[in-house]
């Protein structure tokens, strides 16, 4: 039995235990830690868990062993509590984004080499039914020489969102629609894709007064070979119609699935190529579903590679990836420059420091609250329908 310790009890906690419970003849919940007692043993007996609840990932490390560390904590604190829980020994889920700053990525890294521990980082749109079969119909190499992927990470958020004390400041939330949001889209655009080779980015604020931090960004990437990536991450969206479109030289696939595909006239003018339409559809309708979305399959996936009957999907280096891509974002919009890929460490936004240095602040933090009553949140598309 897999002894799981949940560090943090706040909005996306809910989601972490509800996916633990299902594999419950796997794992059970033995800690719930969060600097809010009251919040952690509400939530335990709430689900009715046979857990014991602690104030810091300390005193839950001094009195008791657990196998699994799932972080549900502000990014801030993403660091030192999954270096702490590493260098004790704890295996770690660590929710998105892996830490605000390559720094504080490498460090983390770092210290799951040494420790020889799993380090997992959630990306929970990957384990979404038509994600993992795009996946693979890309793999085909079905629609021919892929030439441009687009994400939208489209959000909307209203202006109470930023009251939260953590959020909306570069210190604590570390950025913001970028960061915080488009982190799944643009973990989706490299997986899919690979890491480009430059970015070209505009980064602003758009409608959300009580926040340093941006809730717009659009960002042109470049690839090695030619293709181009296009990525829109956005709090002011209603409707959250977010999508994936790659498109290829025979056709484009698109999340929520969709498939399009287009053939010549004599002239050049395009008329729908159905039957490629129909060959690409059937390769879909063939692939296998997933048995588990969204967390659950994540989870699925980091407790049987602690068991050791799968390898591990989403590690460290992937949540890297991904903070690098958001790093390069800032830059370029912070700057007005292309930034190329791989970043080096003498980046301005590196580091913690770098970032409070260089980031604008869009609007300064005016009011501030300790939580919300309603704590329920949601976590974006299913990708089934728009
Ligand atoms: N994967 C997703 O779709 C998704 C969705 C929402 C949030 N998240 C991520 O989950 C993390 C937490 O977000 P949230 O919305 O649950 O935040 P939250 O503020 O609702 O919860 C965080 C909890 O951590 C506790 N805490 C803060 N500092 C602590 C410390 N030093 N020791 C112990 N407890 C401490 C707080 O008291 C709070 O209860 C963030 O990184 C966020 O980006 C992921």
């Amino acid at each position: 039995m897999i002894n799981i310790a949940i560090i943090g009890t706040g909005g996306i906690s809910d989601t972490h235990i509800q996916a633990f419970r299902h594999f419950a003849d796997r794992c059970r919940i033995t800690a719930m830690v969060d600097l809010d007692t009251n919040r952690a043993a509400a939530k335990t007996s709430r689900f009715g868990l046979d857990a014991k609840v602690y104030a810091t990932w300390q005193d839950m490390l001094d009195a008791q062993t657990v196998n699994l560390a799932a972080i549900c904590l502000p990014p801030f604190i993403h660091a030192a509590a999954t270096i702490d829980l590493l260098d004790a020994g704890v295996n770690v889920l660590l929710e998105k984004p892996m830490a605000p700053t390559l720094e504080e990525c490498d460090a983390i890294l770092a210290a799951a080499e040494r420790s020889g521990k799993l380090l997992s980082v959630v990306a929970q749109n990957r384990y979404k039914i038509p994600m993992m079969k795009v996946k693979q119909v890309l793999e085909s190499g079905i629609i021919g020489r892929v030439l441009h992927a687009q994400v939208d990470s489209y959000w909307w958020r209203g202006s109470h969102y930023y009251d939260l004390w953590w959020r909306g400041a570069w210190e604590k939330e570390g950025g913001g629609c970028t960061l915080n949001h488009a982190v799944h889209h643009i973990d989706l655009m490299h997986w899919m894709m690979g890491m480009p080779v430059d970015v070209q980015s505009l980064v602003t604020n758009l409608n959300h007064e009580n926040s340093e931090v941006e809730d717009f960004s659009t960002t042109v990437a470049r690839f090695a070979d030619g293709r181009v990536g296009q990525i829109t991450a956005s709090l002011i969206h209603h409707g959250e119609e977010q999508q994936l479109a790659v498109q290829g030289e025979r056709a484009s696939v698109i999340v929520p699935w969709k498939v399009l595909a287009s053939k010549q006239r004599d002239n050049g003018f395009g008329e729908p190529d159905l039957s490629t339409v129909a060959e690409i559809e059937r390769i879909y309708a063939d692939l296998p579903d997933i048995p588990y979305e969204g967390h659950e399959g994540q989870i699925d996936n980091v407790l049987a590679a602690l068991q050791g009957e799968q390898e591990l999907f989403i590690d460290g280096v992937s949540g890297r990836n991904t903070i690098e891509l958001v790093t390069a974002i800032y830059q370029s919009g912070f700057s007005g420059q292309r930034v190329s890929l791989p970043l080096a460490p003498d980046s301005p936004f590196y580091t913690r420091e770098g970032v409070l240095n260089n980031a604008p602040h869009f609007h300064e933090k005016t009011h501030s609250v300790d939580g919300f009553a309603d704590d329920s949140i949601t976590l974006g598309s299913d990708y089934k329908s728009n």
